[in-house]
């Protein structure tokens, strides 16, 4: 099985996600000792904002990219092939005012690609590219309690995901890890128990 990780917290040591993240890969080791890890670190090392010239090329067709335009579009091609080339998905995300990190959107928009993870078909219509995977993402969020309408991140992730055609996406939330140690501490012991059980079925 071919695992791709994707770290989006900027934080180190105490990013929920990254620990969150890093015993489910363990679990996941020890269930499938052949398992290979493709770990992206978008938190750390986010890829570039896409720019005037990464636009031109991205929308034009391929057959026609001069040498410039494919130098533009290298890091695109490295992170959506990534993608392109896994069987599973792990998306570690922490929850920054309200969605996504800005790292993990400078990810999304190198890799939502026309022509590479998806593309417009003769009739106008939106065909996925990115078939037969699953998906999990582990949140962490420091205030929000579930059921309130402050929620742009997994209703964003599922929406984007389903559109370049991952459609198997499990989510697994630490939530009001912020309200104190405790809180912290039960957020991660029940996001922990939960991702140990989903790796046994996984
Ligand atoms: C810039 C920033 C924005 C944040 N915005 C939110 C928010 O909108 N809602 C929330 O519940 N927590 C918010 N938090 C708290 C984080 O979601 C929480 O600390 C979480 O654990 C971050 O994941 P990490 O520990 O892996 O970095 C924010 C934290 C930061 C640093």
């Amino acid at each position: 099985m071919k695992l791709l990780h994707i770290d989006a917290s900027p934080r180190t040591v105490r990013s929920v996600t990254r620990k969150l993240s890093s015993g489910f890969v363990q679990a996941l080791r020890l269930k499938y000792p052949g398992l290979r890890v493709t770990h992206r670190d978008v938190g750390h090392h986010p890829p570039p904002f896409i720019s005037d010239a990464w636009v031109g090329a991205a929308f034009s067709p391929a057959d026609q990219h001069d040498p410039a335009m494919k130098g533009v579009l290298h890091h695109s091609d490295e992170l959506a092939n990534e993608l392109l080339n896994c069987d599973t998905l792990l998306i570690a995300s922490p929850m920054h005012n309200f969605t996504v990190s800005a790292s993990l959107k400078a990810w999304i928009d190198q890799v939502v690609r026309a022509g590479m993870t998806f593309k417009i078909n003769e009739s106008g219509d939106v065909e996925p590219l990115v078939l037969g995977k699953k998906a999990l993402v582990i949140t962490s969020r420091g205030g929000y309690v579930a059921g309130t309408d402050y929620d742009f991140q997994e209703t964003y992730l599922r929406k984007i995901l389903n559109f370049i055609g991952i459609r198997d996406i499990t989510f697994i939330h630490a939530e009001g890890v912020n309200q104190g140690e405790k809180e912290r501490e039960e957020a991660m012991t029940k996001a922990s128990f939960d991702l140990l059980n989903l790796a046994k079925t996984w």
